[in-house]
């Protein structure tokens, strides 16, 4: 079912979106250039995230997927897994993971360990989107599009119980 437009609030307009993800390219081109970069596209938000971002950073580059999956167990302690890893290899290579929105920090924290196990050259984490106030992980992302109140928002691959990921904007979601 598709969210009722009444709920949904503008936040950021495609055209506010892609001077973002330019002005992350460009950073990124600066800081690594004669590098070959490996992005880690964090499934399923950061999708669309990582179709621009790629096509606007004219460096070598290789992408890869991961997914994750967090749930409280019985003990009640909030737990990440991974449930799909990346095949390529990383070890003495510049890598970058690529999220849409940075909230508690955990899947990124759990992420940025199991990559560092295999020595990469550099790793360094690029977010569209992050919520500095809802951190639970005291954790920091490297590029960051813009820095966000603590609200939901949707649309540009971030979901609402899975649905929103296709729209071109990115809304707020009236509660
Ligand atoms: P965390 O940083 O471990 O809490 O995980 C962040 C993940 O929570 C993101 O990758 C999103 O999937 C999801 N998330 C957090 N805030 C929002 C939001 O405002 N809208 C949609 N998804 C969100
Ligand atoms: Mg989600």
């Amino acid at each position: 079912m598709a969210q009722n437009k009444e709920h949904l609030i503008p936040y950021l307009t495609k055209e506010e979106i892609d001077e973002l993800v330019s002005n992350i390219a460009e950073e990124i081109e600066g800081d690594y250039q004669g590098k070959e970069i490996i992005l880690v596209c964090v499934l399923k938000g950061s999708i669309l995230f990582l179709s621009d971002l790629m096509r606007k950073i004219k460096l070598p580059q290789k992408v890869d997927f991961v997914s994750l999956k967090t749930f409280v167990n019985d003990e009640g302690s909030t737990i990440t897994s991974i449930v799909k890893d990346i095949t390529t290899q990383i070890t003495g290579k510049h890598v970058l993971i690529i999220e849409e929105i940075i909230d508690a920090g955990r899947k990124l924290s759990f992420l940025k360990n199991r990559l560092l196990a295999s020595a990469p050259a550099s790793l360094k984490v690029v977010t569209l989107l992050d919520k500095p106030a809802r951190r639970v992980i005291n954790i920091k992302p490297d590029y960051v599009g813009k820095t966000i109140e603590d609200r939901y928002v949707v649309g540009y691959g971030l979901d609402d119980s899975e649905i929103g990921r296709n729209y071109s904007d990115i809304y707020f979601l009236k509660n």
